[in-house]
């Protein structure tokens, strides 16, 4: 087999990371892994402890961390009035199985937020929401089909997930299209679309493949045209965006939208938010035939409501928000840099979660938000390429999610850029030695 250097050196310096994946491997069917996004050849670190923007593992590796909880962690790892909501309220009991004031107060701080959100639902997770708003939208719409774009994701289930593995499954009830509001108005136009699904901000974390802001304005309008629900996946730019997320900042409101990862503050949550006359059909005085039951052990617990309280009230004024985005614009501006001066066909672009683009450039882009072409196949591509940097920048001490996005939080510094850009520098320089990417210079 051929020498692999990078494997060799990741090796020696993660030896007791490689003792847990040994074990893992035997449990965890996936390679050893809990989530598709923790699979590497030859493991990822396994993580001890982490703080503001960093983490360590067990073989005591410092990393600067751009996975920050998979776009949970805006306000960083181990935030002190995270820490002390969950201290507080673990004292106080972690499930009642009934009601409890922090429920409403936390419900009351997200309606503050939102202003789409006349009633509020809250879930174990952000894809549980996604599934409820399908099952809502049929009832209401008393319609069956649900139209979505091409790669968004809204979860692992195969009505939400960009490519169902079990298609036929799925394939009568799920049509998905590309960005055209043509072919949006075409299928709509048949009435049988219960429900049109967005991903805030475009297809993976953010946008990887964004929507444009005036092509998002006209989508309410068309789904109403024809009696269909809209319905906009905040789970990742809810909160991150802006505090009324990323309907806020194109300037729409949604009939329902999913919420997840920042609405609790680091513990697993989600929240369905939206139009007064949709969700009613919770009331238990809509006729029992129309009537949506909402079961869940899970729901509003006592712990992600301390902590989704403590999260928003830090969110409310959009500073986190704001030092996040300031963090990836840098990061942004010195990596395009870094590209350039390397020969390198490399693009970072995107809001708090910058995204990787590498490959050939369409057009020069005249900002830092989009990529440098539309082409999905290219902004998708590369993966080989990407997980190769990603292991680069993990031996270096950067911790990323495969190299496609960097996820930012209001704790990175400037001191953490300028780390991350070295590192940066010193995984293309190794690439274009050992032939994994090709600098034109
Ligand atoms: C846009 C989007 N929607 C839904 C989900 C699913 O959320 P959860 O993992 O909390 O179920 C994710 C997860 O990353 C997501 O990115």
């Amino acid at each position: 087999m051929a020498v692999d250097r990078l494997v060799d050196e990741y090796k020696i310096t993660h030896p007791k990371s490689q003792e847990l994946h040994d074990r893992a491997a035997r449990i965890f069917a996936a390679d050893g892994a809990t989530a598709r996004i923790r699979i590497l050849n030859p493991y990822r670190p396994y993580i001890t402890h982490a703080k503001g923007s960093k983490k360590w593992d067990i073989d005591g590796n410092e990393y600067i961390d751009y996975v920050m909880g998979h776009g949970a962690m805006l306000l960083g790892h181990s935030h002190p009035a995270i820490v002390k909501a969950l201290q507080e309220q673990a004292a106080k009991g972690t499930h009642y199985g009934d009601n409890h004031e922090l429920e409403v107060a936390w419900a009351e701080l997200i309606q503050s937020m939102v202003p789409s959100a006349e009633r509020v639902e809250f879930f174990a997770c952000g894809q549980e929401a996604n599934l409820f708003a399908i099952k809502l939208a049929r009832i209401f719409t008393q319609r069956s089909k649900i139209l979505r774009f091409v790669e968004n994701f809204h979860g692992w289930a195969d009505e939400l997930v960009p490519t169902p593995i079990s298609p036929s499954v799925v394939a009568d009830a799920v049509k998905i299209i590309p960005y055209d509001l043509d072919r949006v108005e075409e299928e709509l136009a048949t009435k049988e679309y219960a429900i049109l699904m967005t991903e805030g901000g475009g297809a993976h974390m953010s946008g990887q493949i964004p929507l444009d802001f005036e092509f998002v304005r006209t989508l309410p309008g068309l789904a109403h045209k024809y009696g269909t629900v809209w319905f906009l996946d905040e789970v990742v730019t809810g909160f991150r965006d802006a505090p009324g997320g990323f309907q806020s900042i194109v300037g729409v409101k949604s009939d329902l939208t999913s919420l997840g990862k920042i609405v609790a503050g680091g513990i697993g949550a989600g929240a369905l938010v939206g139009r007064a006359d949709i969700m009613g059909l919770l009331s238990p005085e809509t006729p029992a035939n129309r009537r949506m039951i909402h079961t869940g052990t899970w729901n509003a617990n006592p712990l992600a409501s301390a902590t989704g309280i403590a999260a928003l009230k830090l969110c409310q004024d959009g500073k986190p928000q704001r030092k996040a985005n300031e963090m990836a614009a840098s990061l942004r501006k010195e990596g395009n840099q870094l590209f350039k001066e390397k020969g390198v066909d490399g693009w970072l672009y995107g809001r708090s979660i910058t995204h990787v683009y590498l490959g050939p450039f369409d057009c020069q882009p005249t900002d830092d938000t989009v990529p440098p072409t539309k082409d999905i196949s290219k902004i998708t591509g590369m993966g080989g390429a990407k997980t190769r940097l990603s292991h680069h920048l993990l031996h270096r001490g950067i911790s990323t999610m495969a190299a496609r996005h960097l996820i930012l939080s209001c704790m990175h510094t400037i001191k953490d850029v300028n780390k991350t850009v070295d590192a940066l520098a010193d995984s293309l320089d190794a690439m274009i030695e050992e032939g994994s990417i090709k600098s034109r210079s």
